[in-house]
């Protein structure tokens, strides 16, 4: 049996994502920045996906720029702040992705910043009344700070950071790329958030495309120099059917959001419930077990402590089942998790992170388990 459950890594196309990019692949092949029929013709193309973006977000249309993933549009968003805004203190967490944590620590080393870590609490949440209290010294601020964690699954309340960081006149950058059609975003409503980052291949859609969620009140320049793409604010030929593909996934993921939510929940409490009975000592990182204040879509198992913790992965891969692992370990030759040693998970306790998709079936969740009970036996 193959079982596939590291959806938050990647997850596969959805067969109407793949039918809906066939026609561009095939036949959409104009530059869109030429001014003959097969230009225009993908140039409407592009727009039309960016309407359809701004849509589900209820957003305007300007204030979606498309990039070549996630990793993008966190740079684009942290690096503008600080090279347009005025920006010269970050605060963020020990457990961003390290599209945010890197980019930070190269501002850092180039001395354009100084940087505070956000207190997290014991399950691994951002300490809001520290970030109100730092804010609160800080002039000239951006907040980055992820809306779920990508290793263990915790959720951060948009609403309540943006309402923080507009009482002390701070920006707010949030990595929403796992949770972008995973959850309706209304904008509207968090119009108090002034950067959010998506990555396609993360709901089913192609690799190599994401956007940037700029608020329109704030005003960035270019971080690509080049044409005057993305009206003129990322050089480069558009990634064309890659736009068409995170469009469809966006509409499909949507359309029937909290079915595809209820039934990836059925599937992790499954899990949590076939492992409780089944491993003694199993637990969950942060608050990973959590129905709500966790994505729904990632559990963090924290495993007893084992002689074959390091070969765990590559055993349950032998037997068919994708995950991920990881550990808070800082010895030996691997370096562990920044995530586990940032939430203080315990070193000797192995983690499997298996995160689930609306492909996946029960059948696959007793496997997987079955296979990690074997390995423990
Ligand atoms: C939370 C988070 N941010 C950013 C990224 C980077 O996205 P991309 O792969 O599109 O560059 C990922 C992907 O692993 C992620 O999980």
């Amino acid at each position: 049996m193959k079982v596939y459950l590291d959806n938050a890594a990647t997850t596969p196309i959805d067969p109407l994502v793949f039918e809906a990019m066939i026609p561009v692949l095939k036949d959409g092949f104009g530059n869109p920045s030429s001014t003959h029929s097969h230009g225009r013709k993908v140039k409407s193309v592009i727009e039309r996906a960016r309407k359809n973006v701004a849509r589900h977000l209820n957003c305007s249309p300007g204030e979606i720029f498309f990039t070549s993933g996630g990793t993008e549009a966190d740079n684009m968003a942290i690096q503008s702040s600080v090279r347009d805004l005025g920006v010269k203190h970050i605060i963020t967490s020990s457990i961003e992705h390290h599209a945010v944590g890197h980019t930070i620590d190269q501002l850092k080393r180039e001395g354009l910043v100084e940087v505070t870590y956000v207190h997290l609490d014991e399950m691994g949440h951002v300490d809001l009344q520290h970030l109100d209290q730092i804010l609160s010294i800080s002039p000239k601020t951006l907040v980055s700070l992820m809306h779920a964690n990508n290793e263990v699954g915790n959720l951060l309340s948009l609403e309540r950071v943006s309402e923080i960081c507009e009482k002390h006149g701070a920006v707010f950058h949030s990595d929403t790329v796992q949770t972008m059609a995973h959850y309706r975003f209304d904008m509207e409503v968090i119009d108090k958030v002034h950067f959010m980052a998506c990555s396609a291949h993360k709901f089913h859609g192609p690799k190599g495309v994401g956007f940037l969620y700029v608020n329109s009140k704030v005003k960035i320049n270019p971080l690509i120099h080049g044409g005057a793409q993305e009206r003129n604010m990322r050089g480069g030929t558009e990634n064309v059917y890659g736009i068409v593909g995170l469009s469809m996934a966006m509409d499909v993921a949507l359309s029937d959001v909290n079915a595809h939510k209820e039934y990836i929940t059925g599937l992790k409490l499954h899990m949590i419930e076939r492992l409780n009975q089944s491993i003694p000592n199993v637990s969950y990182n942060a608050d990973s077990e959590h129905l709500t204040r966790s994505l729904y879509t990632v559990l963090s198992v924290s495993l007893p402590p084992t002689d074959i913790a390091s070969m765990l992965v590559f055993n349950m891969d032998i037997m068919g089942v994708a995950c991920s692992g990881g550990s808070a370990c800082t010895s030996g030759a691997s370096t562990g998790s920044h995530v586990l040693q940032g939430i203080d998970a315990p070193e000797a306790r192995p983690t499997i992170r298996f995160s689930f998709s609306r492909f996946n079936t029960k059948e696959e969740v007793d496997y997987a388990v079955d296979c990690l009970v074997e390995l423990y036996s």
